[in-house]
Order: structure tokens, then sequence, then C-alpha cells
């Protein structure tokens, strides 16, 4: 299984809270995966692109949406790679009608969506492979083995925002990969595709 997008986070019929995610890593991933073999499902949020029809896709809007399809698919999977961009934050109400601009200021209230790669890492058999990914700022190395550790997963792949042409939107992508065994592999700037290749090489050697 492979998530890929944003999620929409809906405030009123016409409106959401999203990120830039495109799809790309994901999507790609997907598709080199099924390039070698694999039966894929690929759970992709709002993304403009669409997949090759040998891929299995289940489209989804919100995180609770992706979360819901997760929890169904995950027990049979036996590689997961959680590529989305999911929201962290989510509107507390949904309006049922579009909110009009009648007051000067206008806050919207968010709460916490579920860490859908927590769950998974808590529901984890010993025959399953988790990875996770990353997207850093700053202090890029411990915040991927904080993920690495409080999710339970096996692999955290790290890109990082300060490597131009790296991540939302672009064709290329610059990764770092960290384990549970203390290792990291550090990888070039490379096309999105080359760096599915890179990611997939690399988790299959740790198939159970
Ligand atoms: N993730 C998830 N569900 C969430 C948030 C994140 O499954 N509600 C997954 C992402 O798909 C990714 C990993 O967790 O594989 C890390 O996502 P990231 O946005 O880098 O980190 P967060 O856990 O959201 O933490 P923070 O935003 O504080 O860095």
């Amino acid at each position: 299984m492979v998530t890929a997008g944003p999620t929409y986070e809906a405030i009123d019929p016409v409106r959401f809270i999203g990120n830039h995610s495109s799809g790309k890593m994901g999507v790609a991933i997907a598709e080199e995966l099924v390039a070698r073999g694999a039966e894929v499902t690929l759970v992709l949020g709002p993304s403009s692109l669409i997949p090759a029809s040998n891929i299995k896709t289940i489209r989804v809007k919100s995180a609770a949406e992706m979360l819901e399809v997760c929890l169904t698919e995950f027990a049979e999977k036996e590689i997961t790679i959680m590529s989305a961009a999911v929201a962290d934050y989510t509107p507390v109400t949904k309006a049922e009608e579009k909110i009009k601009k009648n007051s000067d200021h206008f806050s919207v209230e968010l709460k916490k969506t579920d860490d859908i790669l927590k769950q998974l890492g808590v529901l984890k058999k010993n025959h399953q492979l988790l990875i996770g990914f990353a997207l850093e700022t700053n202090d890029e190395k411990a915040y991927a083995l904080k993920k690495l550790r409080e999710k339970n997963a096996d692999i955290i792949v790290l890109n990082s925002l300060n490597d131009t042409g790296a991540g939302f939107g672009y064709d290329t992508n610059k990764i770092t990969i960290f384990d549970r065994q203390g290792n990291e592999y550090l990888f070039e700037k490379k096309s999105k595709k080359e760096v599915a290749a890179d990611i997939v090489n690399t988790i299959i050697q740790y198939k159970k």
C-alpha cells in the first residue's frame, strides 16, 4: 500500500485547508512497485495526477477518510509506504452552508487529526514492513529518527525543504533513508522516478 498526495480538510462546502503536496513522489513509488510485479493499492488524496490504470487507486479527500481506508487495507499488506502529506489539523466543525464574509476577522478552530502512520505502527505485525516519510526544514536527522521511533516505522525517508529542487511540486527530490538498525543512506538529487527506484531498491532488502 502506498499513500500519496495532500489531504483537504473542509471548512465549509466550498473551502478547505490543504497543503502543496502534488502526490508525484508517492505515485512514482506505486508505479515503480507495479513495474516490478507488485500488487499495489494506492491511497491518493486530492491530487491532479491520474495514476496508470494498472494501479488500484482509492481516492480520498480528508485525513479521516485516508485513515479509514488505511485501517481497512493495512492488515493484508506486506509493505506500506506512507508518503502522503496528511494534514496535522482539521477544523473542529464544518459549516453546512457557505460561510458569508460578515465580520472583519474570522477564526477557524482546529483540532489534531489522527496520526495514520502511528496507528498503523501500533497494529503492525512482525511480517509487515512500514515506511514513513519525514519532511523537515531544520534538525532533519533528529526529527527523522524521532519519527522512526515514535511511529514504530521500520524505515523513514527524509526529504528536507532546505535542498533546492526537493519536495513539493518539483520533479526532483533528494532523500536520506534511516532504518531501525541505525543505518543512514544518503542519495543524490534525482528525478522522482529515480528516487522511487532508490526507495524500492532499499526497502525490498528489508522484506520479511
Ligand atoms: N502522517 C500520518 N498521519 C498524520 C500526519 C503524518 O500518517 N496525521 C505520516 C506521513 O504520511 C509521514 C509521517 O507521518 O509518513 C511524517 O509526516 P510529517 O508531516 O513529516 O510529520 P508529522 O508526524 O506530521 O509531525 P510534524 O508535522 O510535527 O513534523
